[in-house]
């Protein structure tokens, strides 16, 4: 049945569709053909639980391939396999008869410590939002929903539910809203779902600011916002805010708030009608579907999803997003024939995926103990440490056999990383280091054989200092339930290791640009760091870092040249092309992420990270090859949020561009000039004296109102030559010159606001002049 435009509702029913019917379901009103959408986790696969089980233990949900985590695919680089994951995903959501997918998770790592770091892509919002854009754009082409979460600024677990994320407003639109605002407007998502957190005093679900202001009035966002599960405490407020469903159902307690608030006049029949339309746009659009939906058939092997298919492609990114973080001696790829131990329980017993909502019950788990053992005949294995506590084995006794393992062939594998039990959705890491036991097993391994190669698994960063010790290292992330397989096929070079950091690597956890910030205090966290987050806190204070952001080894070599830069167009259309030649110089074939970073002007004031992300590109070459890598940047991606216009712009002058294979390996430099969108600025007489001399214009009134008889009108008073020797005299007046290009002699007072000078004995500057003042400029402006 059709619905219609605003099908014939009462209020009650109304009522009811803003909130859920069941953990995963929407309201249904089946009279008014109305249907119930299921909505599933999300985001690396689905979870579709099985019964009315809420799913948590994989057993619980039906079986889906477990696609790698974000934190593996972003560190890919790659928009076009994000969107092959995308439609993959879409695809088993459809045969396992899911509307909506509950991903991309977008948050921005602001701290390596956040417990849900594995759900997110990166420290860097441009990269975040790109790939995050065409994930979301393939599984919507797939005709299923995407839902980007958790908006905004839920960047850690601790007190998740009420913590007060407190940022400046430029930080907000610059960092912690950019990626949501990069797919809102590239790849419009069906809902948004409304973080638990506060946002600068509100809970991002009753917060009029960030639903209203923000993503619908600033962003023009028309789909449908829904809540994190249990993140409305007022669905009154909610509602007022721009939210239109809660979920889940909330026992009935949504639709008694909502009428108390209609009664109280908190919210209007208005506001429920709106929410009401949002969701029923989803159910027609849900509806409308590019193939035939298979709602229920829940089961693997469907028509609709070829799961080998899937498993295939879930190999394919786990490698392609795997980070070879060194390779002293190019040992690896490892070479035919020799013989290798496999140390580590992990090897066996591997950690795949996160824990916590996104938990998914996977189809085919390949680990890459049985991965390695397929290609490598005779291969010794040890599990060297336990994972869980309650082992009855001594973990010395472990080490010793593991380092007797290692001795005995010619290459050991060491796989390390982090239990569950260390790092998951609920709860944030308190350690960025490895598990003790395992660096005292890598230690024994080491010693007994020192070609050793140390893979790791984990969802956040840790710290490699034990790296020194060790020729190779290679980061598999949470890499799916084909990271096995990807595992060996990058060791034994059947594959290359496609992956480029996402986020930094610290040296201690001290040096992260969130220390001293976080986790908060009094139920509220300040974002101290401003805009200096990840790499932009590291490269901007000149820190050490252990492997910096973009940083990624290949099993080839790029060399990049002939960079030119130009720019075409004026003002606010203006572009800024860079193009440079990629060339593969090495033997075989790879792919390389180059990378474009830009430095704005910085002689404001202002925070100015060093350099920031602009552009990206990853380019496969074969050996010789060579490629010309075009950027093409627009104004409003080398803007800074202007708080105070409430706008985008960006300062005139030499940006500097710096193309490189992370943020500390730059290979190539060049510089653009732009014109800049700079508003003009709206002097007042309450600005400083510094502002109206550096303005030529308000001088001249400044300089005639002052020298002006006191009765004269300022428009019949001082001649033109008068006021440009007066201005001249101003910025001509060096050597001596002081705070902000100002004479020595007005210095002292240039940051005095003219009505504040006013104010003083003796002052030649008086009200009466001041009005004059501003008149005068009015004047002048036209205004
Ligand atoms: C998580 C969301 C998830 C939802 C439903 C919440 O606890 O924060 O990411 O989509 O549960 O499982």
């Amino acid at each position: 049945m059709e619905i219609p435009a605003m099908p014939d509702l009462t209020l009650k029913e109304k009522i009811g569709l803003l909130s859920g019917a069941g953990f995963w379901e929407t309201a249904a009103l089946p009279g008014h053909g109305i249907r119930s959408l299921v909505l599933s986790d999300g985001p690396h696969g689905i979870r579709r639980p099985a019964g009315t089980a809420d799913g948590l233990e994989p057993g619980d949900s039906h079986p889906a391939t477990c696609f790698p985590a974000e934190c593996a695919t972003a560190c890919s680089w790659d928009r076009s396999l994000l969107a092959e994951l995308g439609t993959a995903v879409a695809r088993e959501a459809r045969a396992q008869g899911v509307d909506v997918l509950l991903g991309p998770g977008l948050n921005i790592k602001r701290t390596p410590l956040c417990g849900r770091n594995f759900e997110y892509y990166s420290e860097d919002p441009l990269l975040a939002g790109e790939l995050g854009a065409a994930w979301t754009a393939a599984v919507q082409a797939a005709g299923v929903g995407a839902s980007p979460k958790h908006f905004a600024a839920n960047n850690q677990e601790a007190d998740r539910m009420r913590v007060d994320a407190v940022v400046d407003q430029r930080t907000l639109h610059e960092i912690y809203l950019r990626a949501f605002e990069i797919v809102v407007r590239t790849a419009g998502p069906w809902t948004v779902m409304a973080a638990y957190n506060k946002v600068n005093g509100l809970h991002a679900a009753e917060n009029p600011w960030l639903l209203g202001t923000v993503l619908r009035d600033t962003w023009g966002y028309e789909g449908a916002v829904i809540s994190d599960w249990g993140a409305v405490t007022d669905r009154a407020a909610a509602l007022a805010a721009g939210l239109d469903l809660e979920m889940p159902a909330s026992g009935g307690l949504g639709a008694q708030e909502l009428s108390a608030g209609l009664d109280a006049g908190t919210v209007t029949e208005q506001q429920v009608d709106t929410a009401v339309e949002r969701i029923l746009a989803l159910v027609r659009r849900a509806s409308v579907q590019p193939g035939p939906a298979q709602h229920d058939s829940g089961q693997p092997g469907s028509a609709a999803a070829d799961y080998a298919a899937h498993h295939e492609l879930a190999r394919r990114a786990a490698a392609a997003s795997m980070v070879l973080l060194q390779n002293d001696g190019g040992i690896l790829p490892l070479s035919p024939g020799g013989s290798l131990a496999v140390i580590g329980e992990l090897a066996r017993t591997p950690r795949y995926q996160g824990s916590g909502s996104s938990r998914v019950h996977p189809v085919h788990l390949v680990t890459p103990l049985a991965a390695l053992a397929d290609q490598v005949p005779d291969l010794l294995f040890e599990p060297g440490y336990v994972l869980s506590a309650d082992s009855p084995c001594a973990e010395e006794d472990l080490a010793d056999m593991a380092a007797a393992a290692a001795a005995a062939a010619d290459t050991a594998v060491v796989f390390l990383g982090l239990p569950e039990t260390a790092e998951s959705e609920g709860f944030d890491r308190t350690t960025l280091e490895l598990p003790g036991p395992q660096l005292e097993l890598l230690d024994a391994v080491v010693t007994a054989n020192p070609r050793t190669i140390v893979v790791l698994s984990n969802g956040g960063a840790v710290t490699t200092e034990w790296a020194a010790a060790v020729p190779a290292v290679l980061e598999a992330w949470l890499p799916g339930e084909a990271g096995g397989s990807a595992v060996a096929d990058v060791l034994l070079g059947r594959a290359e290791p496609g992956g480029r950091l996402a986020e930094t690597i610290p040296h201690r956890l001290a040096d992260t640009a969130a220390y001293g910030n976080y986790p908060g205090e009094d139920g509220a966290v300040r974002y101290g760091e401003g805009l200096l987050v990840g790499y932009r806190w590291y490269d901007t204070r000149g820190f050490a870092v252990a492997f910096p952001f973009g940083h990624g080894l290949s099993y080839t070599t790029f060399e990049y040249s002939e960079l030119e830069v130009s720019t075409v167009g004026a003002g606010a259309s203006q572009l800024v092309h860079a193009d440079l030649t990629l060339t593969n110089a090495g033997s075989r074939s790879g792919s390389e992420v180059v990378q474009l970073y830009a430095g704005a002007p910085d002689d404001d004031g202002r925070q100015r990270p060093l350099r920031e992300l602009r552009g990206f590109e990853k380019v496969q070459l074969e050996p010789g090859e060579s490629r010309r890598v075009s950027f093409r940047l627009d104004v409003r991606t080398l803007s800074r949020w202007d708080p105070g216009t409430g706008t985008w712009v960006a300062d005139a002058g030499e940006y500097r561009l710096e193309v490189g294979a992370s943020s500390r390996d730059i290979r190539l430099s060049g510089a653009a000039a732009l014109d800049g969108t700079v508003p003009v600025s709206e002097l007042t007489t309450g600005s400083p004296i510094a502002e109206w001399l550096a303005d030529p214009d308000a001088a001249a009134v400044l300089v005639d109102a002052l020298s002006a008889p006191a009765s004269a009108s300022v428009s019949d008073s001082a001649p033109a030559s008068v006021s440009d020797s007066a201005s001249a005299s101003v910025s001509d007046s060096a050597p001596e010159s002081g705070a902000a290009g100002l004479p020595a002699s007005l210095a002292l007072v240039g940051s005095m606001p003219l009505n504040r000078l006013a104010r003083f004995p003796g002052s030649p500057i008086t009200p009466a002049l001041l009005q004059r003042l501003e008149a005068e400029r009015r004047a002048r402006r036209g205004g």
